[in-house]
């Protein structure tokens, strides 16, 4: 990886080792950064270092990251000494990994999880078709194999009493915020899932956000959210990030405004989505009151499993669902190939979406803790390192498949259960990540594909796929009808390059009928 000074040039306005202090409310409603000069022009702020007490009061702008001897270089940008970090979801797909990879560049790593992904896909009949061990055993494997301490305490973040007391214990200098139900499928299910999903996500991030608030204002709070936020507007605007640009306009009956610096409209997909676009709203509010500071995380769908850390020992991996609810496209795709089940594509299999690796994934959240955002500031992010029809994705799988590992791979096309747009334009902005922060793709897709495969073909693997293979196919459609989806078209040899573009004709005809 990259050694990267992104964050080279930020002072203390940004750490959060510092408590600020002056003449102003800085708290107060409406206050911004340009009005009392924090520019460096006779800033009333004052800052106090809670790491260096012995420098008193003195100006947030006047010392970089690089001077000061707190914040050290690593290979994600200069990040504070035993950087204290807590992860809400730490036992989940993205929580465990980020955890081990945190501790190994030093950070002082806590978390919390109430496990309720594991019941989640109990649940639906499923498991993890990688095995993942217990809480404790992972505890204990991170400490013998990696030499990393993680303080875990197992809690529901809905519970506020306790989520505050456990931020107020640890004092977390960033918290990563992924503790939320994932799934848009779940939350389509009935009434009560749609609840338990918005419940859950909505009322767990305010606990989060009144918690910070209380106990440790200046943290930065890193919240995931994803590209569905967006939806994908069929006039084939670009889905910028969070915000309009400065210079976009809005005219309407021969009279303009300027729309920059709007949150741009969203058009969530399902009530999943609306829950993180409720957060949306609530993390941005709160930023504005309280002069609270996050980044907002418009995240593509993660693909692999393969972290350096995760792969040091069986105890360590991270978990790799499959189901229709829980299992992410690209990871689903591999093991399906894997056993021989045709790719599935929902109708015309012609949907765009970003995507960006797990390694990718952590690099980027990293890179965003060590560069924290000001007081008050919102900002958000696009986190993906690229995107794809989901058909070339299939075909992707499928030559992998077959060059590296001699398998047939098939692809169908199903009913599409859910309502969107199987064609539509998309033009996502993802440049703030590489531009600001530093982030360099590690991870190219077929690599990626290639790693998944070898860890999935284990026999051990191979037959719990099997034993699950009748829950990859959807049931849950989107109009409430509960019943298996049927086949529209079967594609043989997707590998094959010429019939690739037949497939391509085949499924237009299809479409055109
Ligand atoms: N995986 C992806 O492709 C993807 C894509 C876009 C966005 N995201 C978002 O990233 C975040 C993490 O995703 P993931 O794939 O790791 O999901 P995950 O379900 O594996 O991880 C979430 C973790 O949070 C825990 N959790 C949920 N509610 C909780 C609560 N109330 N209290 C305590 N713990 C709770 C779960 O037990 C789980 O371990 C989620 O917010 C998800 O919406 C994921």
């Amino acid at each position: 990886m990259k050694k990267s000074t992104h964050n080279s040039h930020c002072t203390c306005w940004n750490c959060p080792a510092i408590n600020l202090a002056g003449k102003v409310d800085f708290r107060a409603c409406g206050q911004t950064v340009e009005k009392f000069g924090i520019d460096g022009t006779g800033a009333q702020i004052m800052a106090e270092c809670k790491r260096r007490p012995e420098l008193g009061l003195f100006d947030p702008t006047a010392i970089t990251f690089k001077e000061c001897a707190e914040w050290q270089l690593t290979p994600c940008g200069y990040l504070l000494k035993d950087m204290r970090i807590m992860i809400l979801g730490i036992d989940g797909y993205l929580g465990w990994p980020l955890a081990l990879w945190l501790g190994k560049l030093g950070c002082k790593v806590s978390g919390v999880d109430n496990y309720s992904r594991r019941d989640w896909v109990k649940e639906r009949g499923a498991h993890t078709i990688v095995p993942i061990a217990r809480m404790t055993e992972r505890l204990h494997a991170a400490k013998e194999v990696l030499g990393i301490d993680i303080n875990f305490r197992e809690m529901d973040i809905l519970n506020r009493n306790r989520l505050k007391e456990f931020i107020d214990e640890v004092k977390p200098e960033a918290i990563v915020h992924y503790a939320e139900c994932p799934s848009a499928p779940y939350s389509m299910i009935d009434f009560e899932h749609a609840k338990s999903v918005q419940s859950n996500n909505v009322i767990g991030t305010l606990a989060t956000l009144f918690s910070i608030h209380e106990v440790v204002p200046e943290t930065s709070l890193i919240k995931l959210g994803t590209m569905g936020e967006y939806g994908m507007p069929l006039t084939g605007r670009p889905l910028f990030e969070g915000f309009f640009p400065a210079d976009a306009v809005l005219k309407w009956e021969g009279r303009e405004w300027s729309m920059g610096g709007e949150l741009t409209p969203r058009d969530p997909v399902s009530f999943y989505h609306v829950s993180k676009v409720q957060d949306t709203f609530n993390v941005y509010e709160a930023c504005k009151y309280w002069w609270l500071r996050s980044y907002d995380v418009m995240q593509g769908v993660i693909y692999g499993v393969h972290t350096d850390h995760v792969a040091a020992d069986p105890r360590l991996r991270t978990r790799f669902d499959i189901d229709e609810c829980f299992g992410t496209i690209i990871n689903r795709f591999v093991a399906q190939a894997v056993i021989g089940f045709p790719l599935t594509l929902y109708g015309a299999g012609e949907q765009i979406r970003g995507f960006i690796s797990l390694e990718d994934a952590m690099q980027c959240i990293t890179r965003l803790i060590a560069k924290p955002p000001e007081p008050g500031q919102y900002s958000v992010v696009n986190q993906m390192s690229g995107y794809c029809n989901l058909r070339k994705l299939a075909e992707t799988v499928a030559k992998v498949g077959k060059e590296e590992f001699n398998i047939d791979v098939k692809i169908q096309r199903v009913e599409n259960p859910r309502v969107e747009s199987e064609r539509h334009p998309f033009e996502p902005i993802f440049n703030k990540l590489p531009d600001e922060f530093g982030f360099q793709q590690n991870e190219n897709l077929e690599q990626e594909i290639r790693k998944m495969f070898a860890l999935l073909m284990q026999p051990h693997i191979k037959s719990r796929i099997e034993e699950k293979k009748h829950l990859i196919l959807p049931r849950t459609w989107w109009s409430g009808v509960k019943k298996e989806v049927e086949q529209i078209e079967l594609i043989e040899n997707a590998a094959d390059r010429d019939k690739r573009e037949h497939i391509h004709v085949a499924s237009t005809e299809v479409n055109d009928e």
